[in-house]
């Protein structure tokens, strides 16, 4: 840590960061644009001059890292005229088009206009117009928008890889186009239109869906993989609407792919709501009891599965297991949570950032211990000897093998093809109806937060196999009373 100071202010700050974070850990806001904190700096946009005591000229801080003992200002009328001349610049040819622009509410662009800028344009003459474009599968450019960042095509060739942007023209007729007109089919699509600090670069598939005032917002993981990224969930009505990036600079996470990203239409849609026998609608009352006797009479049990559940859950459902199996005198109950491949080895990256594992909790899984030493081929060698002849599965598609030799509970948030095809179905609430934790490749334990409700009396994973227990025992204690 070094001392600086920051409009006559003495702070301690962080000796290895440039000036623009350094002030805003200690809540000194330095407006930008062309900077972040994962992508090389260029200094392009020059919203973020400050003064340096001793140095003639303002200075961009963005490129600029702390010293020991300097001297830095960031109100003074010289710092607001320099700001307010860029703001103009940037708005000369800026369409007035917020009320219909996407990004209203969350533009880069608003909250200086209206923190640095005058409020008042002296520009003249015609804006250009450039028609909008679609160059990518899920990503449209709106040119009149643009402010020529640079982000977008820092972004693809640093972090992705890839060069399909690139900037054409000078001046007042810079375009950021496709350089090789092939259109962008990249998973980091959404993290382009994340990026972009104004609503130059959109997505279709969220395009027009809500107004980002409307949301409710809470801190969570994405479920979609392993790496397990932070994001703040956008409900509405009770509906997933969207994944944001929620910047976690401690370990290193700007960014989301689409995999994750825009992997949210189960959560509002197809829903599984009732217990199903045989693939009919069914209730717990009927269903239950029915499940309790397929235990006691089972040979052996085995649950698969879990790795998309909370370590909270699946505390819980060890515990309950343990309990199930004493009191159906030490039945043999094999719980195995790795059903795919890239479960049983170390990650895989597909990119820099989505793992092979599309599990958000496998590692959690097994640090319970919550796997066998044989895997899922040993559980499918007991069923073929007829050792094990009850399976639960939970959220996941049953394994081919598994299918018409025992009998099979599901457990499932979603109507799917494995809770139609189960002896028996029950429903589950999403990850996103409860909170807990997950614990990520690096074993990193993350919180989420509860972001929507669960429908009314739907369990999770971890109350349905406590309300099985209650019902093997309520079972017993009739039949003693009967006798
Ligand atoms: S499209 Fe967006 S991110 Fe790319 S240069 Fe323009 S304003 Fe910056
Ligand atoms: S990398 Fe994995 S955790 Fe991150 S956004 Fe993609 S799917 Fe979600
Ligand atoms: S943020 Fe410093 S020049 Fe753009």
């Amino acid at each position: 840590m070094v001392k600086i100071k920051i409009d006559g202010v003495e702070f301690e700050v962080d000796e290895k960061k440039n000036l623009i974070d350094a002030a805003k850990d200690v809540g000194v806001e330095i407006p930008y644009f062309c900077y972040h904190p994962a992508l090389s700096i260029v200094g392009m946009c020059r919203m973020c001059l400050i003064e340096i005591e001793g140095v003639p000229r303002l200075q961009a801080a963005c490129n600029t890292p702390v010293k020991e003992g300097m001297g830095i200002v960031t109100k003074s009328d010289r710092v607001k005229e320099a700001r307010a001349g860029t703001m103009e610049f940037l708005l000369a040819n800026h369409p007035l088009d917020c009320p219909v622009c996407d990004k209203a509410g969350e533009c880069k662009l608003q909250d200086n206009a209206f923190g640095s800028g005058t409020g008042h344009s002296r520009f003249e003459f015609e804006k250009r117009n450039v028609p909008q474009e679609e160059i990518g599968t899920n990503l449209i450019i709106n040119h009149n928008r643009c402010i020529v960042c640079y982000r977008c095509v820092r972004f693809e060739e640093e972090k992705v890889g890839v060069s399909n942007l690139g900037l054409f023209e000078r001046g007042n007729h810079s375009l950021i186009g496709l350089a090789n007109n092939e259109p962008i089919d990249h998973n980091f699509q959404g993290a382009l239109a994340d990026i972009c600090p104004v609503g130059a670069l959109l997505n279709n598939k969220t395009l027009f869906k809500s107004r980002v005032w409307w949301y409710k917002s809470h801190s969570s993981v994405c479920h979609g993989c392993s790496t397990g990224c932070n994001v703040t969930t956008n409900v509405r009505d009770n509906k997933m609407y969207r994944y944001m990036v929620k910047e976690n600079h401690e370990k290193g996470m700007f960014f989301l792919c689409d995999k994750g990203r825009f992997d949210l239409d189960w959560m509002n849609e197809n829903r599984l709501f009732s217990y199903l026998d045989s693939g009919k609608s069914s209730t717990s009352v009927e269903v239950l009891p029915k499940i309790a006797n397929l235990m006691k009479s089972a040979k052996g049990i085995a649950v698969i599965g879990g790795a998309h559940e909370s370590n909270e859950n699946l505390t819980k459902i060890k515990n309950t297991l343990s309990s199930i199996s004493s009191q159906l005198n030490g039945k043999s109950i094999l719980f195995e949570a790795r059903v795919q491949d890239a479960q049983y080895k170390e990650t895989e990256q597909v990119d820099f950032l989505m793992t092979k594992d599309s599990h958000p909790n496998t590692k959690g899984a097994l640090d319970l211990g919550l796997t066998t030493s044989d895997g899922i081929s040993g559980i499918e060698a007991q069923l073929a000897k007829g050792s094990i002849d009850l399976i639960f599965v939970i959220k996941e598609e049953i394994p081919s093998s598994l299918i018409g030799k025992a009998n099979l509970v599901v457990l499932d948030t979603n109507l799917t093809q494995s809770a139609k095809s189960a002896t028996y179905a029950v429903p589950i609430k999403i990850f996103a109806e409860e909170s807990g934790s997950f614990t990520n490749k690096n074993s990193l334990i993350q919180n989420f937060e509860k972001s929507m409700e669960a429908p009314k009396g739907l369990p999770s994973s971890a109350e349905f196999f406590e309300k099985l227990s209650v019902s093997l025992v309520s079972k017993e204690e009739a039949l003693l009373g009967n006798r």
